[in-house]
């Protein structure tokens, strides 16, 4: 007979941190990317060169099939969350793919609202090519057949280390930087604004499935760090090669990198921390703690 945490003795954990992921994804998850105006990003696109153009079309790109690659990616680890009996977690998947889904939403939006609605499948670098198209789609599908701890580990690091918690976060502060000093474009960055919220469940989510995985068995935490410096010193380093800054800052792409560097030190960190905490203090930890706001 199947067992159902709602027909049993424990229930649905209300005070577990993924159900306080899933809380709060109630609250901030729901915004529209139809209720922002983008009229004046519509005036700004023109008034920029056409070096920044293409910079920032070529990056609006590569994130708008980043969301769509996640949407579809996120899927096994949903049905794999399933297999093994985490309930809580799965509630809060739900809203993960639909936040991932709408993400795609607000970048198909604004395309279309500045006009560019060319197809941009040519625009994405090699290393982008790789992990969205190869390295994220190969690790995810494993869970369709594999759910072992090591397999868990290997697409929360990267998925949700790697892709959501280095390079997108570094993509967001790539469109700060660049557009907050110029004063343009306020639709993109609204969306990217309450994007980056609903990332930090994401990275928030994969932070405490890896500490769970950790807590129950030690050495995995040996086994995270070494797939991420490897994701580090492949897809990563081969992103800082192949991307070309031209249009709005001279500085940005040594800034970028210092970025990028932070955000890795900050991901280890907080997955050390899980290696002497046993896994009912994991359970219970506060959104706070692992960096949701
Ligand atoms: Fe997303
Ligand atoms: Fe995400």
């Amino acid at each position: 007979m199947r067992k159902l945490a709602s027909h049993s003795e424990r229930g649905i954990n209300r005070n577990s941190l993924p159900f306080k992921l899933y809380e709060k994804a109630k609250k901030f998850g729901t915004w529209d990317p139809r209720d922002i105006d983008f009229s004046k990003d519509k005036a700004d696109w023109q008034s920029l060169t056409e070096i920044q153009r293409n910079e920032l079309l070529l990056q609006v790109s590569q994130f708008y099939g980043a969301e769509e690659s996640v949407t579809i990616d996120i899927m096994p680890m949903i049905s794999a969350i399933s297999k093994v009996g985490y309930f809580e977690e799965e509630m809060y998947l739900t809203t993960f793919v639909f936040e991932e889904a709408k993400h795609t939403d607000f970048f198909n939006l604004f395309l279309h609202h500045i006009g560019e609605n060319r197809d941009l499948s040519h625009l994405p670098v090699p290393a982008w090519r790789r992990l969205f198209h190869e390295v994220l789609p190969e690790t995810m599908e494993k869970l369709n057949y594999d759910q072992s701890p090591k397999a868990l580990i290997d697409a929360s690091v990267t998925y949700n280390m790697f892709a959501e918690g280095v390079l997108a976060e570094t993509g967001y502060f790539y469109f700060y930087e660049c557009l907050k000093s110029i004063n343009k474009m306020p639709g993109l960055l609204e969306g990217i604004g309450n994007i980056k919220r609903d990332e930090s469940r994401h990275i928030g989510f994969g932070t405490f499935l890896i500490q769970r995985l950790i807590s129950e068995d030690p050495s995995l935490y040996d086994y995270a760090v070494e797939k991420m410096n490897y994701l580090m010193g492949t897809i990563r380093a081969q992103f800082a090669q192949e991307m070309v800054y031209q249009g709005f800052d001279p500085a940005i792409k040594e800034k970028l990198a210092k970025f990028a560097a932070t955000q890795y030190q900050a991901r280890m960190e907080v997955l050390a921390r899980a290696k002497n905490k046993k896994f009912d203090e994991i359970y219970n930890l506060s959104e706070t703690e692992i960096g949701v706001y």
